[in-house]
């Protein structure tokens, strides 16, 4: 019994989720869970570029600030999720000459980072978002044609200026396990460090599948990260299934949430595991993959899955 939030502080990291901010605003049930079970909240999409900056230096924090706000009122951290991607950042930016679009990083990153420099719910953001292609090489964005890889360092040095103290990460998805892509990205905070670029985190975002199997080194990848002096967190977790759910796939399931709350229980430098979402009500995946769904630990009428149970035990046991 007790609150996940309560078992997670207990062992010094922390649980969390992404927030949808509609049902932020209207639903209790979404609120109590949220405020309840949760020690950190990530914006699902209320703090991305195109949210927040729609047209150049007109800004729009009315999201961003109903998140923050609703942490800093359950005494929760927020984590900023995301400065520079290649999704949902408006065209605007898309089409910028070189020089024109590095100011338009540095001026946004300026500026939201800013925002909440002064805020003590607000402790860490994703600097960069998905840079790299699956065989570990750089992904052909916008921002790579345009700037090369300069504007990652770039981005990170402008978010330490404005804000010092914030923790700031790289962050990814299919990089849980030891592989092409997450030994890239090794390699890169390896190099990035070395020259002084202020990369304090890696983020894996765990978006998992249960007919893929479980990354069963994941464990020991975050060390080899850890041993770069970096922290380590999992940002973006879920595990879907082939729907229709049974009880075996919630099993398999609720299996792989164990794994990955054990795995960061086991790692001291893994600050802790973001959920993205909690209840299947609101979930990307069914928008992403039309035949898989029921990813996370509530149903959709806020019933606790077998998933939740697991999630609980791994941070309450032992
Ligand atoms: O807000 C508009 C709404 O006005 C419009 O009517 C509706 C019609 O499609 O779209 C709404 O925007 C949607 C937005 O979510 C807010 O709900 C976008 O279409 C939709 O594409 C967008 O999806 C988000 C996705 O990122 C975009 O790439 C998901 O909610 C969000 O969960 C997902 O999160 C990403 C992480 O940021 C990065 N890692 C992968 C992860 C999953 O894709």
């Amino acid at each position: 019994s007790g609150p996940l939030r309560t078992h997670a502080a207990a062992r010094g990291k922390f649980i969390g989720f992404a927030a949808a901010t509609n049902p932020l605003a209207n639903e209790a049930a979404y609120r109590t869970i949220a405020q309840t079970e949760f020690s950190q909240i990530t914006a699902e999409n209320a703090m991305k570029w195109d949210s927040t900056e729609p047209s150049d230096n007109s800004w729009n924090f009315s999201g961003a600030d109903q998140i923050v706000n609703f942490a800093v009122a359950n005494n929760q951290q927020v984590h900023g999720h995301t400065l520079v991607w290649h999704q949902q950042t408006p065209g605007w930016v898309q089409g910028l000459g070189a020089t024109a679009m590095r100011t338009a990083i540095q001026d946004h990153v300026s500026t939201l980072v800013g925002r909440y420099a002064n805020n003590a719910a607000v402790v860490s953001w994703d600097v960069v978002n998905e840079v790299f292609n699956e065989d570990g090489t750089f992904r052909s964005s916008f921002w790579y044609n345009t700037l090369g890889q300069s504007y990652i360092a770039d981005a990170f040095r402008w978010a330490r200026a404005a804000d010092p103290d914030a923790r700031l990460c790289i962050n990814d998805y299919n990089v849980e396990g030891i592989n092409a892509k997450s030994t890239a990205m090794y390699n890169l905070v390896q190099s990035l460090r070395a020259q002084n670029v202020p990369v304090d985190c890696v983020g894996f975002q765990g978006h998992l599948a249960t007919q893929y199997g479980f990354p069963s080194d994941l464990q020991q990848n975050m060390q080899r990260f850890a041993a770069l002096g970096v922290q380590v967190r999992v940002t973006e977790l879920d595990i879907r299934i082939q729907m229709p759910r049974s009880s075996a796939k919630d099993t398999t399931q609720a299996t792989y949430y164990s794994n990955v709350i054990n795995a960061c229980n086991a790692v001291t430098a893994c600050a802790g595991v973001t959920i993205w979402g909690f209840t299947d009500k609101y979930s990307w995946v069914p928008d992403t993959f039309p035949s898989e769904g029921a990813a996370l630990i509530y149903d959709e009428n806020y019933q606790q899955k077998p998933s939740y149970t697991a999630v609980h035990n791994a941070l309450a046991g032992g």
